[in-house]
């Protein structure tokens, strides 16, 4: 990539950032993308999907760029005053919540067109604003992740505290312990986290529980931290790994990233970089999953199956077929599936973010499923949904047992969060009859167009707007 010249190092001067800040309080003139992501926002669109089950997916699907990999990549741009070129970003609408968050920061953020469409150049030269506002991350928890860079780069930041959500209490205490290990002095109140230091310091962080996000977060502060820094019992996860990918070419010093110990030297200042984001294994986990229900025969391309080791060994247990090469999967099925447990664990077992597609699954197998949930306490929103249309679930604290196989029949049904609304849609395309989904403003926070991918490999699903008060339309749940 073309960078742009280097020039002395630059920490902008915290008497001059706007605190508190609010969109409103912008020094500069925001970008086309921020416009039009307001105004999208504004119009309040609350759609729904039509889906008539029954049809084999027969074809080829693209799987998209990582939503959970693009976003702390995005958040890394803030560690320099270098722009950050990213490459396969999904067009979500996280992302879309995300850039306006950096926009809000001082960030010019520039999209590709065309080809490059899914490009993302991001410019943190001159951060005015080191905030994440109640308003964002209300809407996404993730926001939290700019807190580690903030701190590094600005020696300040103020986020909101996430509060609950759908999936269960989702606290951020580990990141903020972190911080205070490499030396921030942390103060919470009026609902936010403001964190300061005048340089952070290496220190000896032990996670007492695996975080993805914190060790991320923790991991962009390190960076730029005076000292070694050493991580213990850290999130293994492929986005963790490809943050680390991204900032090593920044120039940061890291070793360990994709096993529990990581070591990071912190360097002075972390310079501009392109880096492409890795395939979405939980998109490509989902279609991998509507081929097998429908009994279809589809080829998944530009993914990476080393990323969905738990799930492909769960499914040949079920009796599925699966042909993988590097960056492409074909699934066949046309056999009965057989029941078998499954237990979410952190990378590289059997992902949360998959245990909603899976029960799914479940209701089509034969014999009885116990799906235990370890990460989230209350991720089962969608087995409610799924009884409904016929399944037969019964959950028990953390665990949920499906009997089946029960035919589906279709219903009216409402999504919960992001992967409980994948489920739905799962379920829609083997029902009886047209199913109607409601509030997939959830899907389309992680989901790049689905119903276009779905349709083209021969789903009958369409999408209906509904035009409603901004109020009314505004997701009030985050996950
Ligand atoms: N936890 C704490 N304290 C903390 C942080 C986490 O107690 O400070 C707990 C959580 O409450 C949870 C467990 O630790 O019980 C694991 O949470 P983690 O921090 O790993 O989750 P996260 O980083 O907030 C990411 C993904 C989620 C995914 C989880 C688990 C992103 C942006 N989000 O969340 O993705 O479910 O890891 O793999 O990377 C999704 O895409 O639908 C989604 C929810």
């Amino acid at each position: 990539m073309k960078v742009v010249p280097k020039s002395p190092a630059r920490r902008p001067n915290p008497a001059k950032l706007v605190l508190p800040g609010a969109l409103g309080e912008l020094k500069k003139p925001v970008t086309r993308t921020w416009i039009s992501d307001l105004a999208a926002c504004s119009e309040g669109l609350m759609d729904k999907f039509v889906i008539r089950g029954g049809n084999r997916l027969v074809g080829s699907i693209r799987i998209s760029g990582s939503k959970n990999a693009a976003l702390p990549a995005m958040a890394a741009a803030i560690l320099t005053d270098e722009p950050v070129v990213l490459e396969n970003i999904p067009d979500v609408r996280d992302i879309q919540t995300e850039r306006n968050l950096l926009v809000s920061m001082g960030a010019e953020v520039e999209l590709g067109y065309g080809r490059a469409s899914h490009r993302t150049t991001i410019s943190c030269r001159d951060l005015v604003n080191p905030e994440a506002a109640y308003e964002v991350v209300k809407t996404m928890r993730a926001s939290t992740l700019v807190l580690g860079p903030l701190v590094a780069r600005m020696g300040r930041a103020r986020v909101s505290q996430p509060g609950g959500c759908a999936i269960g209490a989702r606290p951020i205490d580990l990141h903020i312990k972190g911080l205070e290990r490499l030396g921030a002095t942390i103060k919470q109140e009026h609902g936010y986290i403001e964190a300061s230091a005048d340089r952070l310091r290496g220190g000896h962080i032990i996670f007492d529980k695996i975080t993805v996000t914190g060790t991320e977060d923790l991991m962009m502060a390190a960076s730029l931290a005076e000292g070694e820094t050493v991580m213990e019992n850290c999130a293994r996860e492929p986005e963790v790994v490809d943050l680390a990918a991204l900032l090593i070419k920044m120039g940061a010093n890291i070793e360990g990233a994709g096993t529990s110990t990581m070591r990071i030297q912190g360097v002075e200042e972390l310079h501009g970089a392109r880096h492409r984001i890795i395939p979405d294994r939980i998109e490509t986990g989902t279609f991998v999953i509507a081929a097998v229900l429908t009994g279809g025969d589809l080829t998944l391309t530009n993914c990476d199956p080393n990323h969905l080791g738990a799930l492909i060994q769960k499914l040949e247990e079920c009796g599925v077929s699966i042909t993988a090469s590097a960056d492409s999967m074909r699934i066949t099925n046309g056999h009965q599936l057989t029941a078998a447990d499954v237990d979410t664990e952190e990378f590289p077992g059997f992902p949360t973010d998959m245990q909603a597609q899976y029960m799914t699954l479940a209701t089509q197998a034969q014999g009885t499923s116990i799906i235990t949930e370890n990460i989230f306490e209350n991720r089962f929103m969608h087995a409610q949904e799924l009884a409904r249309m016929g399944a037969n679930i019964k959950v028990e604290g953390r665990r949920a047992v499906v009997r089946g196989k029960t035919s589906l029949s279709s219903a009216a049904v409402q999504c919960s969060d992001l992967r409980a609304s994948a489920s739905l849609v799962l379920a829609a395309l083997v029902a009886d009859g047209e199913t109607i989904i409601d509030r997939v403003y959830h899907i389309d926070r992680g989901y790049e167009r689905i119903e276009e991918k779905l349709k083209s490999v021969g789903a009958q699903i369409r999408r209906i707007g509904e035009f409603l008060p901004r109020r009314a339309a505004v997701p009030s749940v985050v996950a």
